[in-house]
């Protein structure tokens, strides 16, 4: 069974990421959306709410699951036998950081990573951006799963 994980933060899902997650599906027999627990980054939502949106809106795909994780995301292969991690790629900036995280993994593991091209239509978008302009006002609809929306509308209104 060829199985990969798409690792983040997720807070919260993009379009974005939910693109990548549902291209990754069509190619490994099993996809895992894995969450980091960081808690040194200060986050909208708790690794639970994150999970329970990210399970929502991927339920729709008969071969993902939605799990988190501490530490090192190549123990976390190496422990649930997953040898590639998928990536976007969303611009040239994305590229440095991400190659080193790769060449890092390999080299730590063995474990290989995929990079998907973004969608152009998502090149630009990132969850901090969503949540700076949604706790202003903006209007970003298009830019997560309609229950995401609703979430994070709720959620940055609240005095
Ligand atoms: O959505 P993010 O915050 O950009 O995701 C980054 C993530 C979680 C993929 C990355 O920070 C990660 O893999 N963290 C786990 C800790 C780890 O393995 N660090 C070494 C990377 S070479």
């Amino acid at each position: 069974m060829r199985r990969a994980v798409c690792p983040g933060s997720f807070d919260p899902v993009t379009l974005g990421h939910l693109d990548i997650i549902e291209r990754a599906s069509r190619i490994y027999d099993e996809v895992v959306v894995a969450v980091l627990v960081n808690q040194k980054k200060a986050s909208l939502y708790t690794v639970e709410e994150r999970m329970g949106l990210l399970s929502e809106v991927t339920g729709c795909y008969g071969n993902v699951v939605v799990d988190s994780f501490r530490g090192l995301l190549v123990d976390y292969c190496r422990e649930h036998s997953i040898p590639v991690i998928v990536k976007g790629l969303r611009a040239i900036s994305d590229f440095d950081y991400e190659l080193q995280m790769a060449q890092m993994n390999h080299g730590l593991a063995a474990v290989e990573t995929m990079f998907m091209t973004t969608n152009p239509l998502y090149s630009f978008l990132s969850s901090s951006l969503v949540k700076e302009v949604a706790t202003y006002g903006g209007d970003v609809s298009g830019l997560v799963p309609p229950l995401v929306y609703a979430s994070l509308v709720e959620r940055v209104s609240r005095p």
